[in-house]
Order: C-alpha cells, then sequence, then structure tokens
C-alpha cells in the first residue's frame, strides 16, 4: 500500500522560466526573449525582436545558469531523488537550422546533469517547453516541415551527447495547450506560431492542426531515435490535463463536455495507439481542414508510441451548454462557467484535488500507460515575515489535498504512478504573466517583476513540509 518505493520526488522548472543568461556562450535568442512581462489579468507581448526600454523577465529568469550547484544543493537537502528541466534550445542550436551544435551549450547541460545525479537526483528533462529558437518560430514554428528536421537534430544531438547521464525525456511540453492557444490573448502557440492578425479563424485553426501533426511525427521519430540512442531510455509525452466537467446533468452538457474533452484525449490517444483517432479524423472532414501528410507519416506516428504519459495538473474547468463561448487568459472553451462547489486561486484557476484522482483515472484506463505528474503546485502572492520566512501554510494544503488524491489513485485505483514534482520548486518566472510574484516556489527568490532585489533564495514553510514527505514517502502528509 501507499506510494512505490522506487517513486520519483521532485520539483520541476523550463529553462526559460529559471536560467536567465539569455545571449551568452553563444546562446541565441529563443521566442521568450521576445516577451515582455504581463500582470494579472494583463497579456504578455510579443515583440519584433528584443526592443529597447522594454522589460523581459526571461532575460534574467532567476539567473539558475550561474547559480545552479548552490540551488542544487537546497533541492538535494530537500531529499529530491528526481528534478525536471528542459534544455533550452538555442543554447545548442542558436538558430535552429545549423548544421553543428554549440558546444558551450551542450558542455553547459552536462555539467547540470552531472551536478544533479551527484546529488541523487535523476534528471527528467523536456526537449522542448514552450520554447524554440525565434528564427525557428519566424520560419512559422511548427508549421514548417523543415522545423521537424531541425527538432529531430536537436534531439538526437542531446539524446546521444546525454545517453548515459539522462534516462527520463520528454518530447513537448504541454503539447494540447495549444488548444486553448488560438486566441489573441497568447502571444504565440507552444508550437511556434505568433498569430497573424489578417488570418481567419479558419486558417488560425487549420494551422494549428498543421503544426500539431508536426510534432505528432517530430516526437515519434524522437521517442524512436532514442530507443535506438539507448534502449533504457524512457521517454513520455507531456499534457497539461484540465479535466472539463458538464455543469449538470443536463445531457446536451455532458455531450458538450465530452466535445471538449476530446481536445485534451486526442494527444493521449496518438501518443498512446499510435494512430489518429476517427473523432478527430471526421472532425477534419466535416470542418474543412487539409492536413498535408507526406508519406510514411502515418508508419512513423505508429511507430513512436512512447513508454509513459506525463502530465501537469493544476486544475479543472466545467461547461454549460447554455453558456457563452469564454476567452480568458487560460482558456477559450464555448460554455465556460465557474463550478460553484470550488474555489480559485487569485489568478482563477479552480482549485480541485479530486479532479487530479479523477484524471489519473480516465487517463490510465484509457491509454494503460504508467503516468507521471510532473507539474502540480500553486501560484499565490507571498511576502516574508520579518524574520524573512514564508509561512506559506496554503500551498501546504494545497499540495498535501493534491498528494492525497495520488495515494488513492495508487491505492485504491491501481493507477500505476511513477513520480510527482512539483511546479515551481524554487521561484520562477511565471509563463503566462511573465510575473515574478505570482509565486509557486517551495523556495523563495528575493526579486520582482522588473528585477529588482537581491536575487537570495530562503527555503519556505512548505519546502520542510515536503522533505518530511518525501523522507516518509508519502507516509506523513
Ligand atoms: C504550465 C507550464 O502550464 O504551468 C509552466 O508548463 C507554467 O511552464 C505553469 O509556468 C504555471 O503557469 P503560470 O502561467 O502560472 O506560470
Amino acid at each position: 500500500m501507499g506510494f512505490p518505493k522506487d517513486f520519483l520526488w521532485g520539483g520541476a522548472v523550463a529553462a526559460h522560466q529559471l536560467e536567465g543568461a539569455w545571449n551568452v556562450d553563444g546562446r541565441g535568442p529563443s521566442i521568450c526573449d521576445v516577451l515582455t512581462g504581463g500582470a494579472n489579468g494583463v497579456a504578455r507581448e510579443i515583440t519584433d525582436g528584443v526592443m529597447e526600454g522594454k522589460n523581459y523577465p526571461n532575460h534574467r529568469g532567476i539567473d539558475y545558469y550561474h547559480t545552479f550547484r548552490e540551488d542544487n544543493a537546497l533541492f538535494r537537502d530537500m531529499g529530491f531523488n528526481c528534478f525536471r528541466t528542459s534544455i533550452s534550445w538555442s543554447r545548442i542550436f542558436p538558430n535552429g537550422d545549423e548544421e553543428e551544435p554549440n558546444e558551450a551549450g551542450l558542455q553547459f547541460y552536462e555539467e547540470l546533469f552531472s551536478d544533479y545525479r551527484a546529488k541523487g537526483m535523476e534528471p527528467v528533462v523536456t526537449l522542448s517547453h514552450f520554447e524554440m529558437p525565434l528564427h525557428l518560430a519566424r520560419m512559422g514554428g511548427f508549421t514548417n516541415r523543415k522545423v521537424v528536421d531541425c527538432f529531430v537534430r536537436f534531439a538526437t544531438t542531446v539524446m546521444e551527447r546525454y545517453k548515459n547521464q539522462v534516462t527520463y525525456w520528454l518530447t513537448f511540453n504541454e503539447v494540447d495547450n495549444q488548444m486553448n492557444m488560438h486566441t489573441p490573448i497568447f502571444p504565440y502557440t507552444n508550437s511556434g506560431i505568433i498569430p497573424d492578425p489578417d488570418a481567419s479563424p479558419h486558417e488560425v485553426e487549420q494551422r494549428i492542426w498543421q503544426a500539431i501533426h508536426n510534432e505528432f511525427v517530430a516526437a515519434a521519430i524522437a521517442v524512436r531515435t532514442g530507443h535506438e540512442i539507448n534502449p533504457d531510455f524512457r521517454i513520455g509525452c507531456m499534457l497539461s490535463f484540465v479535466p472539463i466537467y458538464p455543469q449538470t446533468c443536463r445531457p446536451d452538457d455532458v455531450m458538450l463536455a465530452q466535445m471538449q474533452m476530446r481536445d485534451r484525449y486526442l494527444f493521449g490517444d496518438v501518443y498512446t495507439h499510435g494512430e489518429y483517432p476517427k473523432y478527430l479524423i471526421k472532425r477534419w472532414e466535416r470542418e474543412g481542414f487539409d492536413i498535408n501528410m507526406e508519406p510514411g507519416d502515418l508508419e512513423i506516428i505508429q511507430g513512436g508510441i512512447v513508454d509513459f504519459v506525463s502530465l501537469s495538473y493544476y486544475m479543472s474547468t466545467a461547461v454549460s451548454s447554455e453558456g457563452a463561448t469564454s476567452v480568458s487568459m487560460e482558456h477559450n472553451l464555448k460554455g465556460l462557467v465557474p463550478n460553484p462547489y470550488i474555489e480559485a486561486t487569485d489568478w482563477g484557476w479552480q482549485i480541485d484535488p479530486v479532479g487530479l484522482r479523477y484524471s489519473l483515472c480516465e487517463m490510465y484506463e484509457r491509454w494503460n500507460k504508467p503516468l507521471f505528474i510532473v507539474e502540480n503546485g500553486v501560484g499565490m502572492y507571498e511576502t516574508c515575515d520579518e524574520n524573512g520566512f514564508v509561512a506559506d501554510d496554503s500551498r501546504i494544503a494545497y499540495l498535501r489535498s493534491h498528494i492525497e488524491q495520488v495515494k488513492k489513485a495508487i491505492d485504491f485505483d491501481g493507477v500505476p504512478v511513477m513520480g510527482y514534482t512539483v511546479w515551481g520548486c524554487i521561484d520562477v518566472v511565471s509563463f503566462g504573466t511573465g510575473e515574478m510574484k505570482k509565486r509557486y516556489g517551495l523556495i523563495y527568490v528575493d526579486a520582482d517583476d522588473e528585477g529588482n532585489g537581491t536575487y537570495c533564495r530562503s527555503r519556505k514553510k512548505s519546502s520542510y513540509w515536503y522533505q518530511n514527505v518525501i523522507a516518509t514517502n508519502g507516509e506523513e502528509l
């Protein structure tokens, strides 16, 4: 009973949100380097290159590029046995389409991964976490088939280089998130599409489907190639799992929720079954989407089935067949309505621990693959007390209530969960808003949205609580 002995406990971050050092050691600009800081309810802007006088928080991150050894020592002290981060593609291929990689970038990750291992943490590495070289985004991101080749070269290079250091790999972070991203609110999709104000909604969606197909091909090649490089590699996909509940048992509500869940399920369906589901093919036909597939693409997808499914889980949503189409920072869902039974964070993310167990059951029973929760956490406004301490009891309550549900999924439902990594185990730049003040960390970083502060680190109360959770393998919550 309880968590398996080899359960992976740790934290998760992404290169562009913490490394900083955006233009050193040969790194090229990534799409995140032209994203300005936004605010709660205020979208980030994507600029045409880096512009004088604008605030680009990802240029700074929390300077982990220079502080990783000390930060990793804090993670080790908390007892992490794994650590999830991503590789900044433009450190390795500055423009993305070079033939040869940047050795300084490769060297950096070699040192980083060996530091994790030296401190007892198994690296869990995302190949592309919401970023690509800016040059590739300007080529159309994954709508452009050439970007598939560039990604494969990048993935092959790093998997070859780190084949003795990294076992766990994830392809595209929250690949399904782009289904929410066809609104002007998001500056770009995670497949690298920068919005074109002159494109019709149908054209925008056509581009997204094309990018998604190309990403499926790219991910499948990465899975196959990775297994050739090292048969011990365990390679997973990564989904943003936000269950969509019907607001009532009115049949139209139930049907609407099922239709909308397909935007989530289809990614796992393809990654685990190796083929496009019938409901998607029907939708493409019905809505007039014409996906350009090269000969052999479907066989490639068939041959690239993942070893496990990883997910982020933050919240659930609800829809009503009588609700209006909602365009918000987080969702673009027809009929989105608030769920009156649960509370939301200051950023409107609805807190629903039971939804995590529900999601784990749905995913496992549909896909029959081990699951890895690689993001879960809560963004909050926080200040230090007069002693410089953050007593983040509500974060502890959030994490406890979610981990309890993971335990139930394992014990009661028989779901094979491989691990759990808290999102933003250290305060980092928020992806959605670019703020530092939307804090997820178990470790506080003294920095504000404009980059002022000492950048000193200090452990919050939650870090001691989580340390005990890990030490007792989830027995004491
Ligand atoms: C996930 C992303 O969507 O949620 C992370 O994978 C992101 O990159 C996290 O930071 C929390 O979102 P936000 O917008 O609050 O930073």
